[in-house]
């Protein structure tokens, strides 16, 4: 296989060639990543061309409408998915809370959902709330040496009471990517739908939902090179299913059903660069595929190859620190390149420290904090957190090691 041109990538995202950010090698891409220049040029486009309502005859707002169509079918495509199995709402996190919301409607008391302790609190906190209407919520735990997540450990929670099992694709702090198929495949046999968080994972390449056989997927395009948007699949047996949580005129539509709020309709359009960007990925580099999800598999593997070498190194560094804990797997092949360190002082004083080495990067709970105190990290130092993606370079990875060696 072809490596990744990291050249090639590095021009497609403006925030490198930036003189204000020269010298700062950016390590908080788990927080949010750089914009890639399609989705900026769309954006400004829209803004400039086609900021009127949507769907109308009129050229402006047709073209708008149909920009805002085209963002859905392309990334679906992408995904294995149909159309309108995939909608945007403001965040993952308010996607979760309507959804949670229908599942309120849908279930009865003395039904079960399990949820984990490795989620982000978006895919843990709104579910576990459903305890209010009479719902067990059962807890997948993590082992609080290694922050893993064991799938036998799922089977022992699993009965005929179980709606829904909630969990990862990859964990903000843990790292590690859970097998997603395999999870789907016992839920489904035990009679439960899966939601998914593919928040921490979707940066890293989108995978193909309907190979995972995931009911619910969800990630936040503004961590995935686009726009401040919440990108959900639900596929359509689940979503149809479901009570409607949007205007009663627009039940039929599956795309609209769970997202009540009227879209940001520039932000929408503007997510059609992030296709644009991975299919140009797709053409630079030769690669053909038969189908739309098959193109997406396949710059999905260019972007984790070129992290999975870039990373291990980092890992290697903290696993020989006697004053630094890393959490989740020491296996670069294991995880997604987002890496949350324990250590001795405070993670913010630490992140501070690394700003003066010109290193961006982040310390606290990171909104999980569940899976940090069930691993029994300090909550008062927090973790110090370093993140990439396929975009960063060797250099910048140096910079960090030389920078963390010198604060830790
Ligand atoms: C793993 C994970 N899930 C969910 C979220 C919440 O996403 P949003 O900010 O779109 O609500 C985050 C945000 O940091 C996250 O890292």
């Amino acid at each position: 296989m072809t490596s990744l041109d990291i050249n090639w990538v590095r021009d497609q995202f403006p925030a490198f060639a930036e003189p204000a950010l020269q010298g700062q090698a950016f390590f908080e891409n788990a927080g949010g990543s750089y914009t890639c220049q399609p989705v900026i040029d769309r954006l400004m486009r829209f803004y400039h061309q086609r900021k009127v309502q949507p769907y109308a005859p009129y050229e402006a707002s047709r073209l708008g409408g149909e920009e805002m169509d085209e963002a859905r079918r392309r990334l679906a495509a992408l995904m294995g998915v149909e159309t309108d199995e995939l909608s945007f709402g403001p965040s993952t996190t308010q996607n979760t809370y309507v959804l949670a919301q229908a599942f309120r409607q849908w279930m009865t008391p003395g039904d079960a959902i399990i949820v984990t302790n490795q989620d982000h609190e978006a895919n843990t906190g709104p579910w576990r709330r459903l305890a209010d209407a009479g719902i067990e919520v059962r807890e997948w735990q993590i082992d609080p040496e290694t922050g893993h997540l064991d799938v036998a450990k799922l089977d022992d929670l699993l009965d005929e009471k179980v709606r829904l099992v909630c969990f990862p694709h990859c964990s903000n702090v843990v790292g590690e990517i859970n097998p997603v198929a395999d999870t789907a495949a016992r839920a489904h046999a035990a009679g439960a739908f899966v939601c998914v968080d593919g928040v921490s994972y979707a940066p890293h390449g989108l995978p193909d939902v309907g190979a995972l056989g995931a009911d619910i997927y969800l990630f936040s395009s503004y961590k995935t090179y686009g726009p401040h948007q919440g990108c959900m699949v639900i596929r359509r047996n689940l979503g149809m299913m479901l009570p409607n949580q949007a205007h009663y005129f627009n039940a039929d539509v599956l795309y609209k059903r769970f997202t009540p709020a009227g879209p940001d309709h520039a932000q929408v359009a503007a997510c059609a660069g992030m296709a644009d960007y991975i299919d140009a990925m797709a053409a630079h580099h030769g690669v053909s595929a038969e189908t739309d999800a098959g193109r997406g598999e396949a710059v999905h593997d260019l972007m984790r190859a070129q992290e999975v070498t870039l990373l291990q190194p980092v890992l290697d560094f903290a696993k020989a620190r006697n004053s630094v804990r890393l959490l989740g797997p020491d296996q670069a092949e294991k995880r997604a390149p987002t890496v949350a360190l324990a250590c001795e002082k405070s993670a913010e004083d630490l992140a501070a420290e690394l700003a003066g080495h010109g290193i961006m990067a982040g310390g606290g709970d990171f909104y999980a904090v569940r899976a940090l105190e069930a691993q029994g990290v300090d909550m008062e130092k927090g973790v110090l957190r370093v993140s990439f993606v396929h975009y960063t370079s060797q250099a910048e990875v140096d910079q960090l090691l030389n920078a963390l060696e010198a604060v830790l």
